[in-house]
Protein backbone atom coordinates (compact mmCIF):
# COMPACT_ATOMS: atom_id res chain seq x y z
CA UNK A 1 0.00 0.00 0.00
CA UNK A 2 1.48 3.23 -0.78
CA UNK A 3 -0.10 6.33 1.71
CA UNK A 4 0.92 9.70 0.95
CA UNK A 5 1.79 11.42 4.63
CA UNK A 6 -0.65 14.05 5.36
CA UNK A 7 2.10 16.85 5.37
CA UNK A 8 2.79 16.44 1.95
CA UNK A 9 -0.87 16.16 0.81
CA UNK A 10 -2.33 19.81 -1.00
CA UNK A 11 -5.63 19.93 1.47
CA UNK A 12 -2.68 19.91 4.84
CA UNK A 13 -1.38 23.14 3.18
CA UNK A 14 -5.04 23.88 2.42
CA UNK A 15 -6.28 23.75 5.92
CA UNK A 16 -3.16 25.59 7.45
CA UNK A 17 -3.98 28.71 4.81
CA UNK A 18 -7.72 27.92 5.99
CA UNK A 19 -6.71 27.89 9.77
CA UNK A 20 -5.02 31.01 9.73
CA UNK A 21 -7.65 32.99 7.33
CA UNK A 22 -10.33 32.18 10.30
CA UNK A 23 -11.83 33.63 13.03
CA UNK A 24 -12.47 30.62 14.74
CA UNK A 25 -14.87 32.94 17.23
CA UNK A 26 -17.72 30.04 18.18
CA UNK A 27 -19.78 31.98 20.03
CA UNK A 28 -20.05 34.47 16.78
CA UNK A 29 -20.94 31.16 14.67
CA UNK A 30 -23.54 30.17 16.58
CA UNK A 31 -25.22 33.43 16.39
CA UNK A 32 -25.03 33.77 13.11
CA UNK A 33 -26.45 30.28 12.04
CA UNK A 34 -29.39 28.92 14.16
CA UNK A 35 -29.06 25.50 12.75
CA UNK A 36 -25.56 25.22 13.33
CA UNK A 37 -26.04 22.78 16.57
CA UNK A 38 -28.11 20.63 14.01
CA UNK A 39 -25.39 20.83 10.87
CA UNK A 40 -22.20 19.75 13.39
CA UNK A 41 -24.40 16.81 15.35
CA UNK A 42 -24.52 13.48 14.17
CA UNK A 43 -26.25 10.31 15.91
CA UNK A 44 -24.81 6.92 14.74
CA UNK A 45 -25.81 3.36 16.17
CA UNK A 46 -27.16 5.11 18.91
CA UNK A 47 -23.88 7.13 19.91
CA UNK A 48 -24.54 10.82 19.79
CA UNK A 49 -22.21 13.62 19.02
CA UNK A 50 -22.80 17.18 19.09
CA UNK A 51 -19.34 18.75 17.53
CA UNK A 52 -20.73 22.10 16.99
CA UNK A 53 -18.89 23.40 20.15
CA UNK A 54 -15.91 23.26 18.22
CA UNK A 55 -13.90 25.91 15.89
CA UNK A 56 -15.10 24.67 12.54
CA UNK A 57 -17.19 25.21 9.53
CA UNK A 58 -18.63 23.59 6.25
CA UNK A 59 -14.96 24.61 4.81
CA UNK A 60 -13.14 22.93 7.33
CA UNK A 61 -15.18 19.71 6.67
CA UNK A 62 -14.88 19.78 3.60
CA UNK A 63 -11.01 20.03 3.35
CA UNK A 64 -10.85 17.43 6.20
CA UNK A 65 -13.00 14.91 4.01
CA UNK A 66 -10.23 15.63 1.17
CA UNK A 67 -6.95 15.26 3.67
CA UNK A 68 -8.65 11.91 4.73
CA UNK A 69 -8.88 11.02 0.70
CA UNK A 70 -5.28 12.15 -0.09
CA UNK A 71 -4.21 10.41 2.82
CA UNK A 72 -5.71 7.02 2.19
CA UNK A 73 -8.20 6.62 5.05
CA UNK A 74 -10.99 4.63 3.63
CA UNK A 75 -8.10 2.34 2.12
CA UNK A 76 -6.05 2.00 5.29
CA UNK A 77 -9.81 1.00 7.02
CA UNK A 78 -10.31 -1.10 4.25
CA UNK A 79 -7.28 -3.15 4.21
CA UNK A 80 -7.73 -3.63 7.78
CA UNK A 81 -11.14 -4.92 7.32
CA UNK A 82 -9.53 -7.38 4.53
CA UNK A 83 -7.20 -8.97 6.78
CA UNK A 84 -4.18 -8.09 5.42
CA UNK A 85 -1.14 -6.95 7.93
CA UNK A 86 -1.79 -3.46 8.07
CA UNK A 87 0.59 -3.70 11.55
CA UNK A 88 3.48 -3.56 9.52
CA UNK A 89 6.58 -3.22 12.15
CA UNK A 90 5.19 -6.41 13.36
CA UNK A 91 4.07 -8.01 10.31
CA UNK A 92 0.41 -8.52 11.95
CA UNK A 93 -3.06 -8.61 10.60
CA UNK A 94 -5.19 -6.11 12.74
CA UNK A 95 -8.84 -7.76 13.62
CA UNK A 96 -10.04 -6.93 16.35
CA UNK A 97 -13.43 -6.23 14.76
CA UNK A 98 -13.44 -10.42 13.56
CA UNK A 99 -13.82 -10.65 17.64
CA UNK A 100 -18.04 -8.75 16.99
CA UNK A 101 -18.52 -10.33 13.51
CA UNK A 102 -21.93 -12.91 13.31
CA UNK A 103 -21.08 -16.17 12.42
CA UNK A 104 -19.92 -17.40 9.34
CA UNK A 105 -20.71 -14.47 7.88
CA UNK A 106 -17.71 -14.12 5.71
CA UNK A 107 -16.00 -16.24 3.04
CA UNK A 108 -12.81 -16.20 1.35
CA UNK A 109 -9.48 -16.59 4.04
CA UNK A 110 -11.43 -14.77 7.12
CA UNK A 111 -13.77 -17.77 6.73
CA UNK A 112 -11.73 -19.82 9.14
CA UNK A 113 -10.42 -17.51 11.57
CA UNK A 114 -13.86 -16.24 12.00
CA UNK A 115 -14.87 -20.32 12.72
CA UNK A 116 -12.03 -19.99 15.42
CA UNK A 117 -13.36 -16.83 17.04
CA UNK A 118 -17.20 -18.67 17.06
CA UNK A 119 -15.44 -21.75 18.71
CA UNK A 120 -13.57 -19.65 21.22
CA UNK A 121 -16.47 -17.56 22.08
CA UNK A 122 -19.41 -20.44 22.36
CA UNK A 123 -17.07 -22.46 24.61
CA UNK A 124 -16.01 -19.05 27.10
CA UNK A 125 -19.74 -18.37 26.87
CA UNK A 126 -20.29 -21.64 28.05
CA UNK A 127 -17.67 -21.23 30.96
CA UNK A 128 -19.04 -17.86 31.70
CA UNK A 129 -22.62 -19.44 32.51
CA UNK A 130 -21.03 -22.45 34.15
CA UNK A 131 -19.35 -19.48 36.82
CA UNK A 132 -22.66 -17.71 37.06
CA UNK A 133 -24.63 -20.64 38.13
CA UNK A 134 -22.00 -21.90 40.34
CA UNK A 135 -23.14 -20.79 43.77
CA UNK A 136 -19.74 -21.26 46.06
CA UNK A 137 -17.69 -18.70 43.81
CA UNK A 138 -19.19 -15.64 45.42
CA UNK A 139 -15.70 -13.81 44.32
CA UNK A 140 -14.22 -13.44 40.60
CA UNK A 141 -10.89 -11.40 40.79
CA UNK A 142 -9.08 -10.68 37.01
CA UNK A 143 -5.34 -10.11 37.47
CA UNK A 144 -3.82 -8.18 34.21
CA UNK A 145 -3.10 -5.01 33.29
CA UNK A 146 -3.18 -2.67 30.24
CA UNK A 147 -5.34 -3.55 27.62
CA UNK A 148 -5.64 -6.64 29.67
CA UNK A 149 -7.99 -4.84 32.20
CA UNK A 150 -8.83 -1.53 31.17
CA UNK A 151 -11.72 -2.87 29.25
CA UNK A 152 -13.19 -5.20 31.25
CA UNK A 153 -13.17 -3.10 33.94
CA UNK A 154 -14.50 -0.55 32.13
CA UNK A 155 -17.49 -2.76 31.03
CA UNK A 156 -17.85 -4.42 33.94
CA UNK A 157 -18.01 -1.14 36.25
CA UNK A 158 -20.24 -0.25 33.73
CA UNK A 159 -22.87 -2.38 33.90
CA UNK A 160 -22.98 -5.54 35.98
CA UNK A 161 -25.69 -5.63 38.68
CA UNK A 162 -24.19 -7.31 41.54
CA UNK A 163 -28.22 -8.01 42.99
CA UNK A 164 -28.64 -10.36 39.86
CA UNK A 165 -25.26 -12.03 39.44
CA UNK A 166 -24.77 -12.51 43.69
CA UNK A 167 -21.30 -12.38 42.60
CA UNK A 168 -17.97 -9.55 43.14
CA UNK A 169 -15.57 -8.44 40.86
CA UNK A 170 -12.01 -7.45 41.72
CA UNK A 171 -9.15 -5.80 39.38
CA UNK A 172 -5.92 -5.90 40.34
CA UNK A 173 -3.03 -4.89 38.00
CA UNK A 174 -0.17 -3.09 39.65
CA UNK A 175 3.35 -4.74 40.64
CA UNK A 176 2.72 -3.19 43.80
CA UNK A 177 1.47 -5.63 46.48
CA UNK A 178 -0.69 -3.19 48.06
CA UNK A 179 -3.32 -3.83 45.45
CA UNK A 180 -3.55 -7.58 45.67
CA UNK A 181 -3.24 -7.78 49.14
CA UNK A 182 -6.16 -5.33 49.95
CA UNK A 183 -8.00 -7.65 47.47
CA UNK A 184 -6.99 -11.12 48.95
CA UNK A 185 -7.52 -9.71 52.67
CA UNK A 186 -11.31 -9.89 52.59
CA UNK A 187 -11.44 -13.25 50.38
CA UNK A 188 -11.59 -17.37 50.92
CA UNK A 189 -10.11 -19.74 48.41
CA UNK A 190 -12.91 -21.98 48.17
CA UNK A 191 -15.03 -19.02 47.08
CA UNK A 192 -12.96 -17.23 44.59
CA UNK A 193 -11.98 -17.54 41.06
CA UNK A 194 -8.77 -16.23 39.75
CA UNK A 195 -8.62 -14.96 35.88
CA UNK A 196 -5.38 -14.51 34.59
CA UNK A 197 -5.64 -12.14 31.92
CA UNK A 198 -2.34 -11.44 29.76
CA UNK A 199 -1.98 -11.82 25.68
CA UNK A 200 1.62 -12.47 26.32
CA UNK A 201 1.62 -14.36 29.92
CA UNK A 202 5.17 -12.65 30.62
CA UNK A 203 3.82 -9.26 31.84
CA UNK A 204 5.93 -8.86 34.62
CA UNK A 205 3.18 -7.05 36.86
CA UNK A 206 0.47 -10.03 35.93
CA UNK A 207 2.71 -12.65 36.73
CA UNK A 208 4.01 -11.59 40.22
CA UNK A 209 0.35 -11.19 40.73
CA UNK A 210 -0.56 -14.64 39.48
CA UNK A 211 2.30 -16.50 40.95
CA UNK A 212 0.85 -14.50 44.57
CA UNK A 213 -2.45 -15.19 44.10
CA UNK A 214 -1.90 -19.43 43.92
CA UNK A 215 0.60 -18.85 46.90
CA UNK A 216 -2.15 -17.44 48.93
CA UNK A 217 -4.47 -19.84 47.37
CA UNK A 218 -2.32 -22.66 48.35
CA UNK A 219 -1.55 -21.50 51.89
CA UNK A 220 -5.46 -20.92 52.37
CA UNK A 221 -6.02 -24.66 51.39
CA UNK A 222 -7.24 -24.46 48.10
CA UNK A 223 -6.44 -27.37 46.34
CA UNK A 224 -8.68 -27.55 43.16
CA UNK A 225 -6.35 -24.93 40.57
CA UNK A 226 -8.63 -26.35 38.05
CA UNK A 227 -11.91 -24.28 39.17
CA UNK A 228 -10.26 -21.88 40.66
CA UNK A 229 -7.63 -20.55 38.04
CA UNK A 230 -8.49 -19.47 34.27
CA UNK A 231 -6.24 -18.27 32.04
CA UNK A 232 -7.24 -15.73 29.38
CA UNK A 233 -4.04 -15.44 26.62
CA UNK A 234 -2.88 -16.44 23.11
CA UNK A 235 0.36 -17.86 24.98
CA UNK A 236 -1.78 -20.91 25.96
CA UNK A 237 1.86 -23.01 26.57
CA UNK A 238 3.02 -20.55 29.36
CA UNK A 239 -0.40 -20.75 31.03
CA UNK A 240 0.08 -24.88 31.05
CA UNK A 241 3.64 -24.43 32.28
CA UNK A 242 2.24 -21.86 34.98
CA UNK A 243 -0.26 -24.86 36.36
CA UNK A 244 -3.36 -23.69 34.43
CA UNK A 245 -5.57 -26.18 32.39
CA UNK A 246 -8.76 -23.98 31.89
CA UNK A 247 -7.65 -21.49 28.87
CA UNK A 248 -9.03 -19.11 26.84
CA UNK A 249 -6.74 -17.96 23.73
CA UNK A 250 -6.98 -15.42 21.05
CA UNK A 251 -4.36 -14.21 18.68
CA UNK A 252 -1.83 -12.13 17.55
CA UNK A 253 -3.72 -9.92 15.70
CA UNK A 254 -5.50 -8.92 18.68
CA UNK A 255 -3.76 -5.69 20.15
CA UNK A 256 -4.25 -5.94 23.89
CA UNK A 257 -5.93 -2.55 23.87
CA UNK A 258 -8.75 -4.10 21.61
CA UNK A 259 -9.11 -7.22 23.65
CA UNK A 260 -11.89 -6.68 25.78
CA UNK A 261 -14.12 -8.64 22.92
CA UNK A 262 -11.94 -11.41 23.20
CA UNK A 263 -10.87 -14.05 25.85
CA UNK A 264 -9.95 -11.19 27.51
CA UNK A 265 -13.62 -10.20 28.12
CA UNK A 266 -14.37 -13.18 30.42
CA UNK A 267 -15.12 -10.91 33.58
CA UNK A 268 -17.89 -9.32 31.52
CA UNK A 269 -19.01 -12.44 30.34
CA UNK A 270 -19.77 -13.30 34.04
CA UNK A 271 -20.68 -10.23 35.09
CA UNK A 272 -23.48 -9.81 32.23
CA UNK A 273 -24.01 -13.29 30.69
CA UNK A 274 -23.99 -14.77 27.62
CA UNK A 275 -26.65 -12.59 26.29
CA UNK A 276 -25.41 -9.64 27.56
CA UNK A 277 -22.11 -10.66 25.50
CA UNK A 278 -23.33 -11.31 22.53
CA UNK A 279 -25.57 -8.05 23.00
CA UNK A 280 -21.96 -6.21 23.20
CA UNK A 281 -20.38 -7.70 20.77
CA UNK A 282 -23.07 -6.89 18.38
CA UNK A 283 -23.70 -2.69 19.10
CA UNK A 284 -19.51 -2.93 17.98
CA UNK A 285 -20.47 -5.08 15.38
CA UNK A 286 -22.94 -2.26 13.74
CA UNK A 287 -20.56 0.47 14.63
CA UNK A 288 -18.15 -1.50 12.36
CA UNK A 289 -20.90 -1.81 9.84
CA UNK A 290 -21.51 2.27 10.01
CA UNK A 291 -17.78 2.41 10.00
CA UNK A 292 -17.14 0.60 6.82
CA UNK A 293 -20.12 1.61 4.56
CA UNK A 294 -20.64 5.35 5.03
CA UNK A 295 -19.58 7.95 3.31
CA UNK A 296 -17.29 10.32 5.11
CA UNK A 297 -19.42 12.69 5.45
CA UNK A 298 -21.94 10.83 7.23
CA UNK A 299 -19.30 8.51 8.85
CA UNK A 300 -19.34 8.93 12.75
CA UNK A 301 -15.57 8.05 13.67
CA UNK A 302 -14.25 9.43 10.41
CA UNK A 303 -15.85 12.85 11.03
CA UNK A 304 -14.31 12.80 14.46
CA UNK A 305 -11.08 10.93 13.81
CA UNK A 306 -10.59 13.77 11.51
CA UNK A 307 -12.08 16.97 13.67
CA UNK A 308 -9.08 15.56 16.60
CA UNK A 309 -6.76 15.90 13.86
CA UNK A 310 -8.27 19.93 12.97
CA UNK A 311 -8.10 20.33 16.82
CA UNK A 312 -4.49 18.81 17.35
CA UNK A 313 -2.36 20.35 14.13
CA UNK A 314 -4.33 23.26 13.04
CA UNK A 315 -5.73 24.35 16.15
CA UNK A 316 -2.67 23.37 18.32
CA UNK A 317 -4.58 21.73 21.32
CA UNK A 318 -1.89 19.75 22.74
CA UNK A 319 -4.50 17.94 25.45
CA UNK A 320 -8.30 16.75 25.51
CA UNK A 321 -10.04 16.41 28.81
CA UNK A 322 -12.89 13.65 29.19
CA UNK A 323 -15.32 13.79 31.46
CA UNK A 324 -18.19 10.99 31.68
CA UNK A 325 -21.25 12.34 33.30
CA UNK A 326 -22.27 8.52 34.29
CA UNK A 327 -20.65 6.62 37.09
CA UNK A 328 -20.12 3.44 35.65
CA UNK A 329 -18.46 5.32 33.17
CA UNK A 330 -15.72 6.16 35.53
CA UNK A 331 -12.94 4.27 34.26
CA UNK A 332 -13.65 5.43 30.26
CA UNK A 333 -10.72 8.39 30.81
CA UNK A 334 -8.47 5.51 31.61
CA UNK A 335 -9.51 3.22 29.00
CA UNK A 336 -8.94 6.44 26.38
CA UNK A 337 -6.00 7.46 27.59
CA UNK A 338 -4.47 3.47 26.78
CA UNK A 339 -6.62 3.74 23.26
CA UNK A 340 -5.41 7.25 21.96
CA UNK A 341 -1.95 7.60 23.46
CA UNK A 342 -0.40 4.02 23.05
CA UNK A 343 -2.41 3.68 19.82
CA UNK A 344 -1.09 7.47 18.29
CA UNK A 345 1.35 8.48 20.90
CA UNK A 346 4.54 7.81 18.25
CA UNK A 347 6.58 10.47 16.23
CA UNK A 348 7.99 8.30 13.45
CA UNK A 349 6.00 7.36 10.09
CA UNK A 350 5.13 3.88 8.85
CA UNK A 351 8.33 4.09 7.41
CA UNK A 352 10.28 4.92 10.92
CA UNK A 353 10.67 8.50 9.49
CA UNK A 354 10.64 11.34 12.13
CA UNK A 355 7.18 13.26 11.30
CA UNK A 356 7.20 16.93 11.58
CA UNK A 357 3.69 17.39 12.76
CA UNK A 358 1.97 16.50 16.00
CA UNK A 359 -0.10 13.22 17.13
CA UNK A 360 -2.15 12.01 20.01
CA UNK A 361 -2.50 14.73 22.37
CA UNK A 362 -3.13 14.25 26.26
CA UNK A 363 -6.04 12.72 27.41
CA UNK A 364 -7.31 12.66 31.07
CA UNK A 365 -10.32 13.17 33.39
CA UNK A 366 -12.65 11.92 35.59
CA UNK A 367 -16.07 11.77 36.14
CA UNK A 368 -18.49 14.58 36.20
CA UNK A 369 -20.14 16.46 38.47
CA UNK A 370 -16.56 15.59 40.75
CA UNK A 371 -14.15 17.08 37.93
CA UNK A 372 -16.10 20.05 38.56
CA UNK A 373 -14.64 20.55 42.24
CA UNK A 374 -11.46 19.96 41.10
CA UNK A 375 -9.50 20.33 37.97
CA UNK A 376 -12.17 22.79 35.86
CA UNK A 377 -11.18 25.98 37.43
CA UNK A 378 -8.33 25.56 34.70
CA UNK A 379 -10.62 24.38 32.11
CA UNK A 380 -12.56 27.24 32.67
CA UNK A 381 -10.25 29.99 33.64
CA UNK A 382 -6.40 28.61 33.00
CA UNK A 383 -4.33 29.87 30.32
CA UNK A 384 -4.23 26.75 28.39
CA UNK A 385 -7.59 25.46 26.31
CA UNK A 386 -8.59 22.42 27.04
CA UNK A 387 -11.13 20.51 24.80
CA UNK A 388 -13.68 19.21 27.18
CA UNK A 389 -14.94 15.99 25.56
CA UNK A 390 -18.36 15.35 27.91
CA UNK A 391 -20.21 12.06 27.61
CA UNK A 392 -23.76 11.53 29.01
CA UNK A 393 -26.52 8.50 29.18
CA UNK A 394 -30.04 10.19 28.40
CA UNK A 395 -31.92 7.16 30.95
CA UNK A 396 -30.75 6.54 34.77
CA UNK A 397 -29.99 3.23 36.01
CA UNK A 398 -31.32 4.52 38.60
CA UNK A 399 -34.92 5.81 40.27
CA UNK A 400 -33.36 8.34 42.96
CA UNK A 401 -35.25 11.30 42.21
CA UNK A 402 -33.91 14.44 41.05
CA UNK A 403 -30.32 12.82 40.24
CA UNK A 404 -30.74 12.57 36.52
CA UNK A 405 -31.80 16.23 35.72
CA UNK A 406 -28.97 17.45 38.05
CA UNK A 407 -26.17 15.85 36.42
CA UNK A 408 -27.82 16.58 33.09
CA UNK A 409 -27.83 20.14 33.64
CA UNK A 410 -24.29 19.82 35.25
CA UNK A 411 -22.85 18.38 32.21
CA UNK A 412 -24.65 20.74 29.57
CA UNK A 413 -23.57 24.07 31.98
CA UNK A 414 -20.07 23.19 32.17
CA UNK A 415 -20.20 23.02 28.06
CA UNK A 416 -22.58 26.31 28.10
CA UNK A 417 -20.04 28.41 30.61
CA UNK A 418 -17.05 26.89 28.15
CA UNK A 419 -18.90 28.13 24.76
CA UNK A 420 -20.48 31.77 26.63
CA UNK A 421 -17.92 32.71 29.26
CA UNK A 422 -18.84 35.55 31.54
CA UNK A 423 -18.23 38.96 29.95
CA UNK A 424 -19.72 41.43 32.24
CA UNK A 425 -17.74 40.84 34.90
CA UNK A 426 -13.89 41.85 35.27
CA UNK A 427 -10.87 40.34 36.88
CA UNK A 428 -11.35 36.98 38.83
CA UNK A 429 -14.83 36.25 38.29
CA UNK A 430 -14.28 37.04 34.21
CA UNK A 431 -14.92 34.16 31.83
CA UNK A 432 -12.83 34.23 28.43
CA UNK A 433 -15.36 31.45 26.80
CA UNK A 434 -15.45 31.00 23.37
CA UNK A 435 -13.31 27.31 24.63
CA UNK A 436 -14.46 24.36 22.62
CA UNK A 437 -16.39 21.08 23.80
CA UNK A 438 -17.62 18.24 22.19
CA UNK A 439 -21.14 16.43 24.13
CA UNK A 440 -21.48 12.62 23.68
CA UNK A 441 -24.48 10.68 24.19
CA UNK A 442 -26.62 7.54 24.65
CA UNK A 443 -29.72 6.96 25.06
CA UNK A 444 -29.09 4.16 27.90
CA UNK A 445 -26.30 1.95 29.15
CA UNK A 446 -26.99 -1.25 27.68
CA UNK A 447 -24.31 -3.73 26.38
CA UNK A 448 -25.01 -2.73 22.70
CA UNK A 449 -24.78 1.16 23.45
CA UNK A 450 -21.21 0.63 25.63
CA UNK A 451 -20.19 -1.74 22.75
CA UNK A 452 -21.26 0.92 20.05
CA UNK A 453 -19.48 3.70 21.81
CA UNK A 454 -16.26 1.46 22.82
CA UNK A 455 -16.02 0.65 18.61
CA UNK A 456 -16.39 4.28 17.67
CA UNK A 457 -13.94 5.31 19.56
CA UNK A 458 -11.75 2.35 18.25
CA UNK A 459 -12.46 3.79 15.05
CA UNK A 460 -11.74 7.49 16.02
CA UNK A 461 -8.71 6.57 17.10
CA UNK A 462 -7.88 4.61 14.09
CA UNK A 463 -8.92 7.57 11.47
CA UNK A 464 -6.52 10.18 13.12
CA UNK A 465 -3.77 7.58 13.19
CA UNK A 466 -3.92 6.74 9.54
CA UNK A 467 -3.75 10.75 8.72
CA UNK A 468 -1.41 10.76 10.82
CA UNK A 469 1.04 8.01 8.35
CA UNK A 470 1.78 6.27 11.86
CA UNK A 471 1.00 2.76 13.12
CA UNK A 472 -1.42 2.70 15.54
CA UNK A 473 -0.89 -0.88 16.47
CA UNK A 474 2.45 -1.17 17.86
CA UNK A 475 4.01 0.28 21.18
CA UNK A 476 7.78 -0.36 21.20
CA UNK A 477 7.73 2.58 23.59
CA UNK A 478 6.68 1.35 26.57
CA UNK A 479 9.80 -1.51 26.29
CA UNK A 480 12.53 0.62 27.27
CA UNK A 481 11.28 1.11 31.36
CA UNK A 482 10.83 -2.19 31.49
CA UNK A 483 13.85 -3.88 30.15
CA UNK A 484 15.60 -0.97 32.59
CA UNK A 485 12.99 -2.37 35.85
CA UNK A 486 14.41 -5.33 35.30
CA UNK A 487 17.94 -4.55 35.22
CA UNK A 488 17.66 -2.32 38.04
CA UNK A 489 15.75 -5.02 39.89
CA UNK A 490 18.61 -7.32 39.65
CA UNK A 491 20.99 -4.29 40.85
CA UNK A 492 18.81 -4.18 43.88
CA UNK A 493 20.79 -6.33 46.47
CA UNK A 494 24.25 -6.03 44.70
CA UNK A 495 24.37 -2.25 44.84
CA UNK A 496 25.95 -2.50 41.77
CA UNK A 497 25.64 1.13 40.28
CA UNK A 498 28.28 0.72 37.60
CA UNK A 499 27.39 2.44 34.50
CA UNK A 500 24.56 4.30 35.89
CA UNK A 501 23.38 7.89 35.58
CA UNK A 502 24.34 9.64 38.85
CA UNK A 503 20.40 10.19 39.78
CA UNK A 504 19.29 7.08 39.07
CA UNK A 505 22.27 5.64 40.92
CA UNK A 506 21.66 8.32 43.65
CA UNK A 507 17.75 7.24 43.59
CA UNK A 508 19.06 2.90 44.01
CA UNK A 509 21.22 4.32 47.22
CA UNK A 510 18.45 5.82 48.69
CA UNK A 511 15.71 3.22 48.30
CA UNK A 512 17.12 -0.22 48.03
O1 LIG B 1 2.11 -1.89 28.34
C1 LIG B 1 2.25 -2.52 27.13
C2 LIG B 1 1.30 -3.66 26.94
O2 LIG B 1 1.87 -4.52 26.01
C3 LIG B 1 -0.08 -3.22 26.49
O3 LIG B 1 -0.14 -2.95 25.14
C4 LIG B 1 -0.89 -4.39 26.89
O4 LIG B 1 -2.25 -4.09 26.88
C5 LIG B 1 -0.33 -4.65 28.27
O5 LIG B 1 1.06 -4.39 28.12
C6 LIG B 1 -0.55 -6.02 28.82
O6 LIG B 1 0.02 -7.00 28.02
P1 LIG B 1 -0.35 -8.52 28.22
O7 LIG B 1 -1.79 -8.68 27.90
O8 LIG B 1 0.53 -9.28 27.27
O9 LIG B 1 -0.05 -8.89 29.65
Amino acid sequence: MNFVRCDQTPAWALLERHQKAGEWDIRAAFESDPQRFDRFSQSAVGVGVDFSKNPLNDETQTLLHTLAQQCGVADLRDAMFAGEPINTTEQRQVMHWLLRQPAASLGGALAQPLALVHETLDAMLAYAEQVRDDAQISDVVHIGIGGSDLGPQLVVGALHQPDITGKRFHFVSNVDGHELAAVLAGLQAKSTLFLIASKTFTTAETMMNAHSARDWFVRQGGTDTARHFAALTSNRKAAADFGINQCFGFWDWVGGRYSLWSAIGLPIAIALGETGFRQLLAGAHAMDRHFCSQPVQTNLPMRMGLLDVWMRNFQGHATRGIAPYHSGLRRLPAFLQQLEMESNGKSVDRQGHSLSHATAPVLWGEPGTNGQHAFFQMVHQGTTVVPMEFIVVRKATHDLSGHQRALLANAVAQAQALLVGQHDVGGHRHFSGNRPSTFVWLDALTPESLGALIAFYEHRVFVSGAVWGINSFDQFGVELGKTLALDLAKRWDSNDAQGLDGSTAGLLRLLK
